[in-house]
This record gives C-alpha cells, sequence and structure tokens, in this order.
C-alpha cells in the first residue's frame, strides 16, 4: 500500500524538486549509490571483491529525452567496461533501455544496446539488460533475443510479480539467454501483476526452480532471507553446483546477507549505480522498504 502510494507519488514534480535539493535524501541515497563518478564506482567494485563479491556496475539514468542523450549513455557504458577492465574488475554492466533510446526508436536503440554488448565482447564482460514497467517487456525481451544471436554476452530480468513470467522464463531457458530473477519493482495493475507478497514470493520460487534446473547460470536476485534459505535448500536437494548460478543483491542492503552467502561459498555480485540521475533508483530503494521513508521524512520534517 504504501509502497504503491510512494511509487505513485514519485511521479509528482513538486516531490521530486523537493527530495532531489533535500541534503538529507542525498546523504540517505548514498547509502545506495556509489557516487557520482566512475572513479567512485570502480572504487566500490575493488572494495567489494577484497571480500569475494562481483560487481554489475549501473550507470544511473533511464527516459532519456533524445537520441543524442542516448548515443552520451551508450558511450559512458563503453567507457565503463573498458574502466572496469582497465582496474582489474571483471567487466560487467546493468543498463535500462529506456536509457538507451527505447522511448524513440527501437531500431537505434538496439544498435545503442549492440555497441555496449560488443564492446564487453572484445573485454571479456557481460552485458545484462534490466527490466523496467510492463510496457517495456514485451520489447526489451524482443531486444535482447535478437541481440543474444549477435552477442552471446547479453541477458534478461525477469520480474516474479507478473503473471505472464512463467512464459517469458521458458522462452529465454530455451533460446539459452541467462536470466535474472528479481521481485519487480513498478507500479503495476492487478490485472498484470500479483499484488500481496505471499503470491510474489511464491511465483518467485517457482520461477527460480525453472531456471535453476533448465536455465542458463541464472541469478538469483533478492535480499529476502526466507526466499534465499529456500533456494539454496532446493539446488542442494537438486544437486546443483554452487558455481552454476549466482545470488545477486543491490548495493547497501542487507551486508549481514552478503557475509554469510560468501561465506558459505555461494557466488554473490552486487548491482552497484553510480551517477547524479539517482532520483528514480532512490524512490524504488525507498518504496521497498516503509522504514526507509520514516527515516527519511523524520529528517526532513527535523532540517
Ligand atoms: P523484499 O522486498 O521482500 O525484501 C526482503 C528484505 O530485504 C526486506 O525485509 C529488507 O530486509 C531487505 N530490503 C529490500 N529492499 C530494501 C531496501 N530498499 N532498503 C533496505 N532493505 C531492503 N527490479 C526490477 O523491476 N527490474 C530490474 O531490472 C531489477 N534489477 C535488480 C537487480 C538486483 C541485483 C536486485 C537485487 C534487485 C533488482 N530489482 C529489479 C529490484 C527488485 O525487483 C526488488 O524491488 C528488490 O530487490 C526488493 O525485493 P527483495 O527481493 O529484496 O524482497
Amino acid at each position: 500500500m504504501l509502497r504503491n502510494a510512494l511509487l505513485y507519488f514519485s511521479r509528482q514534480r513538486a516531490l521530486r524538486n523537493w527530495v532531489e535539493t533535500s541534503p538529507i535524501a542525498w546523504r540517505l541515497s548514498s547509502r545506495f549509490i556509489a557516487g557520482h563518478r566512475l572513479e567512485d564506482a570502480i572504487t566500490a567494485c575493488l572494495k567489494v571483491r577484497a571480500e569475494g563479491i562481483t560487481a554489475t556496475l549501473d550507470y544511473l539514468g533511464e527516459s532519456v529525452r533524445s537520441l543524442d542523450e542516448a548515443s552520451a549513455c551508450r558511450d559512458m557504458y563503453v567507457t565503463i567496461l573498458h574502466g572496469m577492465r582497465s582496474a582489474g574488475v571483471e567487466p560487467n554492466v546493468s543498463l535500462k533501455l529506456t536509457q538507451f533510446g527505447l522511448d524513440f526508436s527501437i531500431d537505434a536503440c538496439e544498435e545503442n544496446v549492440a555497441l555496449v554488448a560488443k564492446t564487453a565482447m572484445e573485454v571479456g564482460g557481460f552485458v545484462r539488460i534490466d527490466m523496467e514497467s510492463s510496457e517495456y517487456t514485451e520489447r526489451t525481451l524482443d531486444i535482447v533475443t535478437r541481440l543474444h544471436q549477435r552477442h552471446a554476452n547479453c541477458g534478461a530480468v525477469i520480474q516474479a510479480y507478473l503473471h505472464r513470467s512463467a512464459n517469458d522464463i521458458d522462452r529465454l531457458n530455451a533460446a539459452c539467454i541467462r536470466v535474472r530473477l528479481c521481485k519487480g519493482a513498478y507500479l503495476e495493475p492487478p490485472a498484470l501483476a500479483f499484488e500481496s507478497k505471499a503470491e510474489v514470493d511464491r511465483n518467485y520460487m517457482e520461477l527460480a526452480g525453472k531456471l535453476l534446473t533448465a536455465g542458463v547460470y541464472p541469478a538469483i536476485a533478492t535480499h529476502d532471507e526466507r526466499i534465499l534459505e529456500r533456494v539454496e535448500r532446493f539446488a542442494a536437494n537438486n544437486n546443483i553446483r554452487k558455481d552454476a548460478f549466482e545470488f545477486e543483491m543491490l548495493y547497501g542492503i542487507r551486508r549481514d546477507l552478503q557475509k554469510r552467502l560468501i561465506g558459505e561459498g555461494y557466488r554473490l555480485r552486487l548491482y552497484i549505480p553510480f551517477g547524479e540521475a539517482w532520483y528514480p533508483y532512490f524512490m524504488r530503494r525507498l518504496a521497498e522498504r516503509p522504514a526507509n521513508v520514516v527515516f527519511l521524512a523524520r529528517n526532513l520534517f527535523r532540517h
């Protein structure tokens, strides 16, 4: 309820202006965001690498306003891949198609991502295409499927809250496309998405089972302790090796669980965002946990 309200109100310009200029919001957001510059993000990658954790870098920004802005994002991602390689970090990036021009031209968007995938191929890296709201799902999966035929080093994200996701996973598994499974972070209508946590969690486990038994090196992306335990049990019961999949978490969330998984010998990758366009990402993180909103509100009223 609070989650949906926050996601709804986050689209209002007044709230955006208020949050973007609030020092306390920036201070809270820096828990989830590595910094403004690529150097900050690489430093974060090196820091987590020392703990045995790999990373995927996300250059913040979505829904660009022109194809020129999309080209600039594409060039930034090429720079990121080279920067990771030069720093001795495994080159791995996550990007959003609306940042690459999907709202303007499917062809231009696809070519922009193809250049990033080609660069990733050259530096031995991987490109994950994040999943945005449901109006983009079909187009995103079509683009990932076509791109995968040109560059096998790209993968998709599936959201467990969508009713359609089981079919999408079958389609991606059949095409040998790597999938990251997450719960889903956008405001969706009941006709398209499960509403209760119990339903989303039940679907998450069903989809995780499909990926672990018939997918290609899946990524189980969640901080939900119960789901993590159930996935660990499922993998052990089905003789799925610990290096046949990876867990993924967001930078700044549940450090205790990160440490536990690494200590138990699992693979863990952190999604590390950086850049100036932090507002939408930050609001989705706030919406996921009411305690974050309470903390922000309390401090905003104090200042
Ligand atoms: P859930 O929301 O049930 O939270 C479980 C527990 O995790 C909470 O009890 C709390 O302890 C902790 N937690 C979760 N969120 C927190 C927060 N913001 N602050 C503090 N604690 C928090 N979504 C999407 O739609 N498209 C995408 O491409 C991606 N990509 C992606 C990559 C990776 C690596 C991850 C981990 C997640 C995504 N997501 C995403 C986001 C995902 O859909 C989901 O919104 C969040 O992961 C939160 O859901 P949980 O699975 O953690 O469960």
